[in-house]
């Protein structure tokens, strides 16, 4: 079990961004035997192979076909890749009293007071002119040093602080570089250092997208090595569980396995790579259409096979709070490594019901895996996960899980040993299973 943890503390310091996260899963699967194929390449494909596409450079589907599939249905698992963070701005670099500051943005539902008085670096994306001018060239770049910190002020300061502080966006969440003496050194300052990092000419960089993100790794930690402390934990630890799942399960012969990791989940979804897209859904039509030959009905296998089929959307759930027991349901409180968490919402916050449910809890006892139950406490909100996105673009049966957490959304978030790994037993089991 041990071995799991500190294999995803690994795989999540990799994995930065989602472009980051992508990346790591990309050289997982290509040295599992599976291939890479090109959403705008025409597709033919093996029963029995391996397979996986990437949209964006920051989603990734990878599926197994079955060996004697007759009868198209699709067995997914669904997770993000993105988690919330800072992401910095057009034109970032700032002077204020001496100092190098640079702007950003926030992304997604960060708990923002996290990221105060960490060593931050940065990772994203570069695009480079290429020869064929309107083709630039992306790169992926991680300056891979602490580099920039968000200070506090100090208690002398504000005499009041551990009563609350207030955050503004726009002026309290403006990490800070390094010192300065000249104005002109501001110039280009982030441009260069990113040029630096991927040994090309400033003038060469079209663009950028670049995140901070907390330097310092993850650990396994706990007298008992029980836990899991680290960034990103929402939903790496899903992509990775789910990833494990997908290249060590064996041989299921009936059906198409298939791993969603989506992007934008932090940010609703709704973007060319997000689970609120016709992604999943024209990817599911075209393995059809690959596997149905020159059939006159493979459009109607491709309508036949979405009910038929089957979602686990596993993403991060709340464990009891311990010190805020009354922020959690009465009776149903998860606690982390008692197993993964079934999430249950009335107002379809999340997509699991009797049916689902059902189906899941046999599957539980089939892998030897013990679940929990969440439900919000009726007068908190809660969140939501790709679950219900994905329903209303596929009527398949689908259902909400995930491994349960402290300090989600935090710049470090906690998770178990145990749970991690009856994760990744419960999706092992599920791809072996028979619908
Ligand atoms: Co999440």
């Amino acid at each position: 079990m041990k071995k799991k943890a500190e294999e995803l503390v690994d795989l999540i310091y990799k994995s930065p961004t989602s472009f980051h996260a992508v990346e790591t899963c990309r050289s997982i699967l290509l040295s599992s035997g599976f291939e890479e194929i090109n959403i705008e390449d025409s597709w033919s494909l093996d029963k029995g192979g391996r397979y996986f596409t990437v949209q964006n450079g920051s989603s990734l589907f990878a599926f197994r076909i079955g060996k004697k599939l007759a009868d198209a249905r699709f067995k997914i698992v669904g997770c993000h890749t993105d988690s919330p963070g800072l992401k910095v701005k057009p034109n970032p670099e700032m002077l204020s009293c001496g100092y190098l500051k640079i702007n950003t943005e926030i992304y997604g539902g960060a708990v923002l007071n996290t990221w105060f008085d960490r060593p931050l670096s940065l990772a994203g994306r570069v695009y480079i002119k290429n020869k064929k001018k309107l083709a630039p060239l992306c790169r992926l770049v991680n300056i891979n040093k602490p580099v920039a910190v968000l200070p506090n002020l100090a208690m002398h300061m504000n005499r009041e602080v551990n009563k609350g502080v207030a955050i503004d966006n726009q002026k309290d969440i403006l990490p800070v570089i390094r010192t300065v003496e000249a104005d002109f050194e501001k110039d280009n300052f982030l441009l260069k250092l990113i040029a630096e990092r991927l040994s090309v000419e400033v003038d060469d960089i079209i663009d950028f997208e670049l995140y901070f993100y907390e330097y310092e790794k993850g650990r396994v930690i706990g007298l008992e090595e029980e836990f899991i402390s680290s960034g990103r934990i929402d939903d790496l630890e899903a992509v990775f569980a789910g990833l494990d799942g997908i290249v060590n399960s064996a041989e299921c012969e009936d059906s198409v396995n298939l791993l969603a990791c989506f992007d934008n989940e932090e940010v609703g979804s709704s973007s060319k790579q997000g689970a609120d897209s016709q992604l999943l859904s024209h990817l599911m039509e075209r393995i059809v259409f690959a596997v149905s030959g020159e059939a006159s009905n493979a459009r109607e296998n491709f309508l036949r096979a979405i009910p038929k089929s089957f979602i686990i959307s596993v993403d991060g759930a709340h464990s009891v709070h311990p010190n805020k027991p009354e922020k959690s349901d009465p009776l149903n409180r998860p606690v982390i490594n008692s197993g993964p968490v079934i999430k249950i919402s009335a107002n379809q916050k999340y997509t699991s019901d009797a049916d689902s449910i059902s189906v899941y809890k046999c599957l539980s006892e089939i892998a030897g895996v013990p679940y929990q139950i969440f439900v919000n406490h009726s007068n908190e909100k809660g969140g939501s996960t790709i679950g219900p996105i994905n329903s209303t673009h596929l009527e398949m049966k689908a259902i909400d899980v995930g491994a349960p957490m402290f300090a989600m959304h935090s710049i470090r978030e906690m998770c178990g040993v145990k749970d991690h790994s009856e994760l990744i037993k419960l999706i092992t089991s599920f791809y072996e299973s028979e619908l």
